[in-house]
């Protein structure tokens, strides 16, 4: 999966940055969310922590959070979308790499950010998942999700006529919700806006802030099943 992940968007890149790059304008609801977001970050991290937004792309959010004054990198798959992150955000830290397995050491980040990362994430790979991201997060630290709500995935073909295919997943924010819980978070916020149709939505969209408990100095729970549920899905 993680190949058809990498290969996909490698090859739409820089058609996906000409078409979203000024999608914040008209988005002052996400603009808000984000800030928001920072805020609880830096409010509970005190003097600040690290913040790692998984499935960065073109690092807009990225950017948009480094300006709310929090420390933030950004990871990702694709080769070609660190290019336009690093092109198009100067200063600001991207890396390759696997949110599955992102190569940062536990329980050292102050928030964890998957915007519209976690939608090509079979539902069976999700607990693993949000295990991980709460493995990841300091206790009292933040989780932000953004995706598309709804029932039915979309597979787009031949996105910006490249010979490429993949598979978008929708859900339902209360079991996305009931996920998050069950991998030991605790919900602090879950939104949703009507699509916007004149920006060629065609969903819903959802967004959920979720925390480690602060007194959770544990584990990650069922760590047994967790690791038996990785090398089922793998990615
Ligand atoms: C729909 S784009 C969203 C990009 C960015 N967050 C934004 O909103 O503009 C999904 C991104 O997630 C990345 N991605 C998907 N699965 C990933 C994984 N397992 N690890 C790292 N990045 C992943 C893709 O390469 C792609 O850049």
């Amino acid at each position: 999966m993680t190949d058809a992940i990498r290969a996909f968007y490698d090859a739409v890149a820089e058609d996906y940055a000409d078409r979203f790059r000024d999608v914040f304008a008209a988005q002052p609801l996400e603009l808000a969310l984000l800030t928001g977001f920072a805020g609880l970050v830096r409010t509970a991290s005190g003097t600040g922590g690290k913040v790692a937004d998984l499935g960065c792309g073109p690092g807009w959010v990225t950017a948009h959070l480094a300006s709310r004054g929090l420390d933030v990198f950004g990871l990702d798959l694709s080769e070609s979308m660190l290019r336009v992150a690093r092109r198009e955000n100067p200063g600001l830290r991207f890396e390759q790499g696997s949110m599955r397995e992102p190569g940062i050491p536990d329980g050292t980040l102050a928030g964890v950010v998957s915007w519209y990362s976690s939608i090509h994430t079979p539902q069976e790979g999700l607990p693993a998942l949000f295990a991980g991201f709460r493995r990841l997060l300091v206790p009292g630290g933040h989780l932000l999700l953004a995706f598309q709500a709804g029932e039915k995935a979309l597979r787009l073909e031949r996105p910006f006529g490249h010979p490429v295919t993949l598979d978008f997943q929708r859900r339902r924010p209360d079991r996305m919700a009931e996920a998050l819980e069950t991998a030991g978070f605790t919900l602090v916020l879950r939104s949703e806006r009507a699509a916007d149709e004149e920006q060629g939505e065609s969903t819903p969209q959802a967004f959920l802030i979720a925390r480690r408990p602060p007194a959770d100095r544990s584990g990650p729970p069922c760590a047994g099943h967790v690791r038996v549920v990785e090398g089922q899905v793998g990615e």
